[in-house]
């Protein structure tokens, strides 16, 4: 029994060890924003009045297990008549606790759902299975990344035109359901510049375990800097022979008829925007970094890298793939 005992709580150890230390699952605990921190406050307290229900709980079971054994040897038929626990412990206390969480919960999210003054608007939209990023006043479009000036209130306005996902950035605030037909709300304001990993919270489909996304928090000098270099309708020009050949295949090639590159002819709307794709990170929601190689790779099977996925297999020449790859990377 105790090596049982022992076994189980080792394992929970390692569970709780290995679930904290994972620089991939950021922890809603650790905010970086004062709406993170106000869920985070939630959290605490819906804890502590477990551990109190808990340990109370756990109290008189012991007690009454030591007293039910004396009352026992006693005599049988004697026990404790007062129903003064059942009234208190079955109905006052859960009202009470159940009353206080509802209380705090709907004051919290009326909190976090009020308008800010300055705020920045920010249009994101759940695909399958990847997050389209717009930034309607000043008109640039982009995927997987999304750029916020610290200490400026944020509106992130989500939709989706497929099935339900749900936008999550554990550090930053509290996740928000992307629903077709419909606009939520989800406003934040960093309190300091990094780079904050999302996820997508509602199961979505075969690739819902990809589809996450990270929130770049620039100092507002960079941000401003970072959306004026997007502005206009010009977009970047192919900066080697290589890329120029890379941009002449791409608009040739079915690729145009997906993605759209600012400048270009390449204007479809199936798959992300890649007008900025070489100073992103990552490739295909975060499941590869960013690197010529794997953008190769990518180009010429996607679904080896991202099984299911709604992009096809291209048939090109190596070249014509190495031309698109530097092209891409070009597109800063
Ligand atoms: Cu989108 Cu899960």
């Amino acid at each position: 029994m105790r090596r049982r005992l022992l076994a189980l709580a080792s394992l929970t150890v390692v569970l709780v060890a290995t679930g904290c230390s994972s620089g991939h699952s950021p922890s809603m605990l650790d905010g970086r924003a004062g709406e993170a921190r106000r869920v985070a406050g939630v959290w605490w307290l819906m804890f502590a009045m477990a551990t109190v229900v808990y340990v109370v709980v756990a109290a008189f079971i012991v007690i009454a297990v030591v007293r039910g054994r004396r009352a026992k040897r006693d005599d049988p038929l004697t026990g404790p008549k007062d129903d003064t626990f059942i009234w208190f412990g079955g109905i006052v206390a859960p009202v009470l606790i159940l009353g206080v969480l509802a209380v705090v919960t709907v004051n919290t999210t009326q909190v976090l759902r009020k308008p800010q003054q300055g705020e920045l608007r920010i249009q994101v939209v759940g695909k399958r299975w990847w997050w389209d990023i717009r930034y309607p006043t000043d008109r640039v479009t982009t995927s997987g990344e999304i750029h916020i000036p610290v200490g400026r209130p944020v509106d992130i306005e989500l939709t989706s035109d497929n099935v339900i996902h749900s936008f999550w950035v554990p550090q930053l605030a509290g996740k928000v359901d992307t629903i077709p037909g419909q606009v939520n709300h989800l406003r934040l304001r960093a309190n300091q510049a990094g780079v904050y990993r999302g996820a997508c919270a509602e199961y979505c489909g075969i690739e819902h375990a990809h589809m996450s996304f990270i929130v770049i928090a620039d100092q507002p000098v960079d941000f401003d800097r970072w959306i004026t270099r997007r502005r206009g309708g010009a977009g970047v020009a192919p900066t080697s022979e290589e890329a120029a050949q890379g941009q002449l295949v791409f608009t040739r090639e079915a690729c145009a008829g997906c993605h759209t590159i600012k400048g270009t002819q390449a204007t479809g709307t199936v798959g992300p925007d890649l007008s900025d794709f070489g100073s992103r990170r990552w490739i295909a929601s975060l499941t590869v970094p960013n690197t010529s190689a794997n953008l190769s790779r990518w180009i010429a099977d996607p679904q080896a890298i991202k099984p299911g996925n709604l992009m096809p297999p291209t048939a090109l020449s190596s070249a014509d793939r190495d031309a698109i790859a530097a092209y891409l990377e070009g597109l800063k």
